[in-house]
């Protein structure tokens, strides 16, 4: 569906830039607003009664899939600019023109009591998995017809996860390669609740659940093998939905209350996953410091603080708060002898999206990095585990390749060469920062890629790190 937002299905394998080695990484930045919290403030705000304003949203290809995705059922989401002016663009300046993806205040008025509206054509999550996922459990229970579709990869990405409980919940929907892959079709139904057991420890796959749960009959449980991150849960009970979940995070009830969904103001905090690309490069660099400001340090997501810290890195924490429900804090990373650690177990989702870059520590520290219990890194925008071990056995490291993980062999120095992002966000970014250390410039091909999590994501690591970029 055309939209003034959606990116040319080509961009992410577009683009080359070459990074190589610079005497000192230092700075004080800030990141895009965190990517999991901007999917749910406007996806749910959309389902909302009232408007809402949501301050500091990311503003990568990946939230525009859902923006768009929310237009197309009916509700409104546009942006506000410093003039007061109003626009359906969310990236473009009214009056200059520019692609201004920074401070983006945006506006949602949501389709409230009346309820989304049956969309006229097929919903393009592009390359969001988040989008896909959570926007499934809502079609689901809506009383009209749609189809969802995604991006070459997304179209790769499994959807039976979803879709079978969904269907124990009585959605009817049909999907390709028997019901486990975009795109799907939904059809009206009436959902009941369900008791169900997550086979993954997936925040996609039980936020589905959770917002289905929402428009079902009766209540609906949802037991993870290992928490999650939790901000659908944050954010529907700001809402006023009744949802509840036990101390430990494994286990969310939620109740039907009958009543819309209220508007809620948020204000996004700056992505740890963005933010970890800077403090990783702090730590591996010998001649480093970088302050990352107004970081989101949600517990179900601060992993890679405790990862990096096990591996022998000094990570500041200060000035912590809490913002809109979420805690944010500024982070301070500095050079750093990094060792070789064990990473599996309940730490994994709490890093999941940082793993391509902390196998790029892991590369540069002495000693060996296991991952284990990671296998869902082989279904997100690439092979994770695959791409990863292409990238670093270009650079000259030896990685050993299993079902649920890899081992890094860390011998304190990479090599240069030519990696692909294989169209995936944060390999490109990962081995960018590869570059920062390398013994020769490190080339990235498909390199515009990052725009789904990071667009500004050159410019600042020219800023951090000048004469460290060369673009093709
Ligand atoms: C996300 C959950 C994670 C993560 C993804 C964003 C979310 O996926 O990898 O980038 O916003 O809920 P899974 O739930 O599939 O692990």
């Amino acid at each position: 569906m055309s939209s003034p937002n959606s990116a040319p299905p080509t961009a992410l394998s577009a683009g080359v830039r070459a990074v190589r080695a610079v005497g000192r990484v230092s700075g004080s930045v800030e990141v895009p607003g965190d990517k999991s919290i901007t999917h749910r403030a406007v996806m749910f705000n959309a389902l909302a009664d009232g408007v809402a304003t949501v301050r500091g949203a990311g503003l990568g290809g990946d939230c525009l899939s859902t923006a768009d995705a929310m237009r197309t059922l009916g509700a409104q989401v546009q942006r506000c600019w410093p003039t007061g002016a109003l626009t359906d663009d969310l990236r473009r300046d009214p009056e200059t023109g520019a692609d201004v993806r920074e401070d983006a205040v945006l506006i949602v008025r949501g389709a409230g009591e009346s309820g989304l509206s049956e969309p006229i054509d097929v919903i393009d999550a592009g390359n969001s998995g988040t989008t896909a996922r959570l926007l499934s459990g809502v079609l689901a229970a809506q009383p009209f017809f749609s189809v969802l579709t995604g991006d070459e990869s997304l179209r790769s990405r499994p959807m039976g996860r979803v879709i079978t409980p969904l269907r124990s919940m009585g959605a009817r929907i049909e999907a390709r390669a028997r019901g486990s892959l975009l795109p799907l079709a939904v059809a009206p139904a009436a959902l009941r609740g369900i008791r169900y057991q997550l086979p993954v420890a997936s925040a996609q796959l039980k936020s589905a659940l959770i917002l289905a749960g929402v428009f079902a009959d009766g209540e609906t449980v949802i037991e993870s093998p290992e928490a999650s991150r939790d901000h659908t849960e944050r954010l529907l009970a700001a809402q006023g939905v009744d949802v509840t979940t036990d101390g430990s995070g494994l286990a969310v009830c939620v109740r039907p209350t009958g009543r819309a969904l209220k508007a809620v103001d948020v204000t996004v905090p700056g992505d740890i996953s963005s933010a970890a690309f800077w403090l990783v490069a702090a730590c591996i660099h010998p001649n480093a410091r970088v302050t990352v400001r107004n970081v989101g340090v949600n517990p179900s997501r601060t992993g890679i603080i405790d990862a990096l810290r096990a591996m022998g890195a000094t990570i500041a924490v200060a000035n912590e708060r809490s913002i809109g429900g979420e805690p944010v804090a500024d982070l301070t990373a500095s050079s750093a002898r990094l060792r070789g650690i064990g990473i599996g177990g309940a730490i994994v989702p709490r890093l999941v999206d940082e793993l391509p870059i902390l196998a790029i520590a892991a590369a540069v520290a002495e000693g060996a990095t296991t991952v284990s219990d990671a296998a869902e890194l082989r279904v997100k925008e690439s092979d994770r585990i695959a791409t990863v071990a292409k990238g670093l056995e270009a650079l000259g490291v030896h990685v050993t390749e299993r079902p649920d993980g890899m081992i890094i062999a860390g011998s304190g120095q990479i090599g240069g060469g030519e990696v692909s992002s294989h169209g995936d966000h944060r390999i490109a970014m990962a081995f960018a920062i590869g570059g920062l250390v390398a013994s020769t410039a490190v080339t990235i091909e498909g390199a515009a890629a990052v725009g789904i999590s990071y667009p500004a994501f050159w410019p600042t690591l020219a800023q951090i790190a000048p004469g460290s970029l060369r673009e093709h």
